[in-house]
């Protein structure tokens, strides 16, 4: 992305970071020519200290917006007494934690990694190791799925771009087109173990499944002796104004009280910048990774499960559960009139809670150069304004915001969308 011959560049001291990063970094993320260096709340600041309304959280990562004190405070207090036990030990603040997340969804039990691939990992070997007795082990996801970067990350995720030049890929994976029922229910073969999906697809432009799907699902894996899997590492932690996607989806469906998936997998927002995975199993299935089954040095550490633990107290201290609902729903409200307004440049807006996208025109395509895809461009022309945001595909930008984004950066947030989309009209008429 450093491209990109319209963004103002760095100063001389950013310019030698890039450096550094040409020289020592492997190169497998795009960045943005742009040297972060401070962040308060939900802002962060340049090398040049331009200040940005972060609403892309890291990609969904910073729930208590940046340098949360709750946080920090924490870490400050755990690195004082207990950093890291191997799992040869117990301590306290696993347990604690586990207990935290059984209560927000329900009977079973939890096992901790570090990230979001390395939990979806955990389930598949959960899903093979349910399947193994009777010879099964495919798992089926869904086109446009995202579920990690590992060899049975990317073997998962409905998105060639992600395999490309990786083959052979790990054995077992097929995918359906996301909210199709009858898809899914055509792919099970002798050999399918479990389904796998994620509530509101993020990386693939945010789709949100419909009740039916989530029902009907349900119900198909009960028929046929399936696993229903939850890829909750992007929409999870509240950020629907749940806890986690299919609370919020099936909100009102009768047919939904009582649904519960088979496991969940959760991260990023998990540890709201600390990195922290986890998988919640139900109680059926809850003992199946047994001692020496699976494993993980990293897991569930003192340090990390204090910090699990104060995000979830602040959640629930600051009620962003609720802020997140309210919020989000003014967010998508504006976000809608703006479509609206724009209904040339803007095509859709989707979500739910602060999981919201916002879907580009083909036509506006005329605004920007043909070589680069529209999210990419527009995250750009936002950042100019001050305002971070994140591409999805093609034509869809994310906002995921902190769960405690005020009132008026929502606003501050339309506003700056809104001045961007002015200024790209403006050149193209000019
Ligand atoms: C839905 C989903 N699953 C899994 C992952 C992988 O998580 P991580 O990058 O922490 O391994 C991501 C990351 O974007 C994701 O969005």
């Amino acid at each position: 992305m450093s491209q990109n011959p319209t963004l103002s560049g760095v100063t001389p001291e950013g310019t030698a970071v890039k450096e550094r990063f040409d020289r020592c970094v492997i190169p497998v993320y795009g960045r943005f020519d742009m040297v972060l260096t401070r962040s308060e709340g939900s802002y962060v600041l340049d090398d040049r200290n331009r200040r940005y309304l972060d609403v892309g959280a890291g990609v969904a990562v910073c729930a208590l917006g940046h340098c949360h004190p709750a946080i920090a405070e924490a870490i400050s207090r755990q690195v004082r007494q207990l950093i890291h036990v191997s799992n040869l030990y117990y301590h306290d603040l696993q347990g604690r934690f586990a207990e935290e997340l059984v209560d927000l969804i329900g009977p079973g039990k939890c096992f901790f990694c570090s990230s979001g691939v390395e939990a979806n990992e955990a389930l598949f070997k959960l899903a093979r190791k349910v399947g193994s007795e009777s010879g099964r082990f495919e798992v089926i996801t869904c086109q446009n799925s995202f579920h990690g970067r590992t060899l049975a990350g990317i073997s998962a995720t409905g998105q060639q771009k992600v395999k490309t030049g990786f083959e052979p890929l790990v054995p077992g994976f097929r995918h359906v087109p996301f909210d199709s029922l009858k898809a899914a229910e055509e792919a099970i073969s002798p050999a399918t173990i479990a389904v796998m999906i994620e509530g509101i697809q993020g990386e693939g432009g945010i789709n949100v499944a419909s009740p039916e799907f989530l029902l009907g699902l349900r119900s198909l894996c009960d028929e046929r002796g399936l696993l229903l899997l939850f890829d909750g590492v992007q929409c999870g932690h509240f950020r629907t104004g749940r806890f986690q996607s299919y609370q919020r989806i099936l909100e009102g469906y009768a047919a939904g009280e009582g649904f519960l998936p088979d496991a969940i997998s959760m991260a990023k927002s998990l540890g709201g910048g600390f990195p922290l995975g986890a998988i919640w199993v139900n109680e059926r299935y809850a003992d199946v990774l047994g001692p020496g089954t699976h494993g993980a040095t990293f897991g569930g550490t003192p340090l990390a499960s204090a910090v699990g633990l104060a995000v979830l107290a602040e959640i629930e201290a600051s009620s962003l559960e609720q802020n997140a609902r309210d919020v989000g729903d003014c967010l998508r409200v504006s976000l809608m009139r703006l479509q609206e307004q724009y209904p040339a440049v803007i095509k859709e807006v989707r979500g739910l809670g602060l999981m919201l996208g916002v879907e580009f025109a083909e036509s506006f395509s005329k605004l920007l150069t043909k070589e680069r895809p529209i999210s990419l461009q527009v995250v750009e022309a936002v950042q100019r304004e001050g305002m971070l945001t994140i591409p999805a595909g093609q034509r869809v930008i994310r906002f995921l915001p902190p769960l405690n984004l005020k009132r008026e950066e929502a606003e501050e947030a339309i506003v700056i969308l809104q001045r961007t989309i002015e200024k790209l009209i403006a050149w193209n008429i000019s």
